[in-house]
C-alpha cells in the first residue's frame, strides 16, 4: 500500500471485514461495480456544478472516463461469474459521509472533495488488504487498480487544497473531523455487507 495512504487514514480495514469479504466475492464484485460507476457520476457532478472551474473541470473529465473503465473491467468480471448487474442504494459510508458535507459554498465544494479523497484512499486501502486473500487473476486486477485509486486520492486532496482557498489550519481542522467520522464508519458494526462497509455484525 502506498506510504502516503498508509499515513492519511486513520485506521486500518478491520479484518473481519476481508474475511466476510472473501468469502462473499460475487457480492463485492456487485458492489464493486456500482462504486466505479456512482464514482463516474460523481467526477460528473463537478462539471456541472463548477463549471468556471477549468482545471477542477478538465481533471473530472478525466476522472469519469477512467472510472466508467473501471466499471466496465468489473462488469465482465460479473459477466464472467454469471452475476446479473443490477443497482444498489447508496452504502452507510457514502450516505453518512455525504450528509457531513455542508450545504453552502465555499464549504460544500471543499468537503466534496474531501469526502473524495477519502474514498478513493480507503478503496485503495481496501484493494491492498484484499489482494493476498484473492484468486490470482483477481489478485492482479485489484493491484492495478489500487495504484489509479491512490491517484485519484493525491488528485482530490490536491484541489481540495488549492480550489477553496482555506488557510491551512482551517483546511487541517476539517479534513480531521471527516477523517474521524470516516474511521468511525470502517470501525463500527454494519447490518450491510457492502465495498465500504463496517465489519459485519
Ligand atoms: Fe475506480
Ligand atoms: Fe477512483
Amino acid at each position: 500500500m502506498p506510504a502516503a495512504i498508509e499515513q492519511f487514514l486513520d485506521t486500518r480495514t478491520p479484518d473481519a471485514w476481508v474475511r466476510e469479504a472473501c468469502g462473499r466475492l460475487p457480492d463485492l464484485l456487485h458492489d464493486h461495480a456500482n462504486c466505479e460507476l456512482k464514482a463516474a457520476s460523481t467526477a460528473l457532478g463537478f462539471i456541472y456544478r463548477y463549471p468556471g472551474k477549468a482545471a477542477l473541470a478538465d481533471r473530472m473529465s478525466r476522472l469519469a472516463r477512467e472510472e466508467l473503465r473501471h466499471f466496465e473491467q468489473v462488469r465482465k468480471i460479473l459477466k464472467a461469474m454469471d452475476v446479473p448487474f443490477e443497482h444498489v442504494s447508496a452504502s452507510r459510508y457514502a450516505g453518512r459521509l455525504r450528509k457531513a458535507v455542508r450545504p453552502r459554498e465555499p464549504e460544500r465544494l471543499l468537503d466534496m472533495l474531501i469526502v473524495g479523497a477519502l474514498i478513493e484512499a480507503r478503496s485503495c486501502e481496501r484493494f491492498a488488504a484484499l489482494v493476498p486473500h484473492l484468486p490470482a487473476e483477481l489478485a492482479a486486477f485489484y493491484s492495478g487498480l489500487l495504484a489509479s485509486e491512490a491517484r485519484h486520492f493525491e488528485q482530490y486532496l490536491d484541489f481540495a487544497r488549492r480550489e477553496c482557498a482555506l488557510d491551512d489550519a482551517a483546511f487541517d481542522a476539517r479534513l480531521a473531523e471527516l477523517k474521524e467520522l470516516e474511521a468511525t464508519l470502517i470501525n463500527s458494526p454494519d447490518p450491510q455487507f457492502r465495498f465500504h462497509s463496517g465489519p459485519p455484525v
